[in-house]
């Protein structure tokens, strides 16, 4: 079963990483206006989520509805819906199949086609159904009903509501959620506001590193249509969030996260508050050539194709045929890597050309291994594609100079 939507990953923002339930109105719109005007809207970024705290009441349903809270969008969630529209972009909203969210807002438990029929008259895009604070131990069945039952309910709107199932990596969501209609689930906690801290992991605070292992083996779960869900962006945060734990990364570690998530095709919502983006976060996520890797419409996911301790690579093939190729350093110092087509991507490329997506340069053509410095903590992607040989059969090297 499925609604046939997001045949590529959902890109945008959302609200819960930077602002948590404060959020109103005024910080949507702005939201819209400043990704508009920052080009973010123009890179990709069409979707603007609205997470937990746009509820009215706190509490179970048997005292009160479901209401969007008038103090805080005082024109209701209609308005936004279609600000957004008029703009080319899309909006989501935000519930959980428990009594209560994890905020402690209303839920949808019991009344979930007629959440629905709600949020599809408010001209909503996108639902982000959250059961990991409800029914994180509860068995694959009841889980699986939950999230068929608002999977259906959304199936009978008039217009295609995405669904995205977070329920933060407990169990084995992503061996059944596609069959459901879902169109991503979270692979693991939310992460936190780190590239790579020590001890994370051991306390169950997932960062950049932590996140990314987690995917490996999932990728065969993911493909148009049904995505691995990384989490939100951190790119930007730069310590300040009141939701997440941890410190900040660099620019480069953000911009390295930022190229991973592209690679494994996660859905990219921008955490961070995109009215104030420095100069570096906005180039990072604007980098169309990297959005486009995450957008690819053949949605293959970038596998491990080596692991050389701190230093690895991942590859993916591309719908026209080439191949993008990532160099990850988690090393503390500047490491030489080289990359192989022949032996990393079993591919006999004789003889094939590179493209830099971060300095948006083309670097030649290469009939041997290419050999290129990663700094620490830096990703560097490369789109790379087979060139024909010579007519002789033997490659011909033109100029391959070595960076
Ligand atoms: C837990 C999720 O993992 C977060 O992304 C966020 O949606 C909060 N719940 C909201 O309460």
């Amino acid at each position: 079963r499925s609604n046939g939507l997001a045949q590529t990953p959902p890109v945008g923002w959302s609200s819960w990483n930077n602002f948590g339930d404060d959020i109103n109105e005024q910080i949507v719109i702005e939201t819209i206006d400043a990704m508009i005007a920052n080009g973010m809207r123009d890179a990709g970024y069409v979707f603007v989520n609205l997470d937990d705290g746009w509820q009215r009441y706190k509490g179970a349903r048997r005292d009160h509805p479901l209401e969007f809270d008038p103090k805080k969008f005082p024109r209701g969630i209609s308005y936004l819906a279609d600000y957004a529209h008029q703009r080319g972009m899309k909006l989501g909203i935000y519930s959980g199949p428990g009594q209560t969210t994890c905020a402690g807002y209303t839920g949808s438990e019991g009344h979930e086609a007629e959440d629905a029929r709600m949020f599809a008259n408010w001209g909503v895009d996108h639902l982000k159904y959250d059961s990991c604070c409800s029914h994180r131990e509860a068995p694959k069945e009841e889980l699986q009903k939950i999230f068929r039952t608002m999977s259906n309910a959304l199936m009978t709107q008039k217009h295609g509501i995405v669904l995205h199932a977070c329920h933060c990596g407990w169990g084995d969501i992503w061996e059944w959620a596609a069959g459901l209609g879902v169109n991503h689930w979270r692979i693991g906690q939310d992460i936190s506001d780190d590239f790579n801290y020590p001890g994370n992991r051991e306390q169950y605070y997932f960062d950049v590193l932590d996140q990314l292992d987690r995917g490996v083996g999932l990728e065969k779960y993911a493909g148009p249509g049904h995505w691995n869900d990384y989490d939100m962006l951190i790119v930007g945060l730069d310590g300040q969030s009141k939701q997440l734990v941890g410190t900040g990364a660099s620019n480069i570690e953000y911009r390295t996260h930022f190229s991973l998530w592209a690679m494994v095709s996660s859905p990219m919502l921008v955490g961070a508050d995109v009215r104030k983006l420095d100069q570096y976060s906005l180039e990072t996520l604007t980098n169309k050539e990297i959005v486009a890797l995450n957008q690819d419409p053949a949605g293959n996911i970038a596998h491990k194709v080596r692991d050389d301790g701190d230093l690895e690579v991942f590859a993916r093939e591309l719908a026209d045929g080439s191949h993008a190729v990532l160099l990850l350093n988690r090393g503390a110092a500047t490491a030489t890597m080289t990359f192989s087509p022949r032996a990393d991507l079993q591919a006999p490329m004789d003889r094939y050309s590179i493209r830099d997506l971060w300095k948006h340069r083309d670097l030649g053509t290469y009939d041997i291994p290419f050999t290129t410095e990663v700094q620490s903590h830096e990703a560097r992607v490369f789109r790379i594609r087979q060139l024909a040989t010579s007519a002789n059969g033997r490659s011909v090297s033109d100029a391959a100079e070595q960076e």
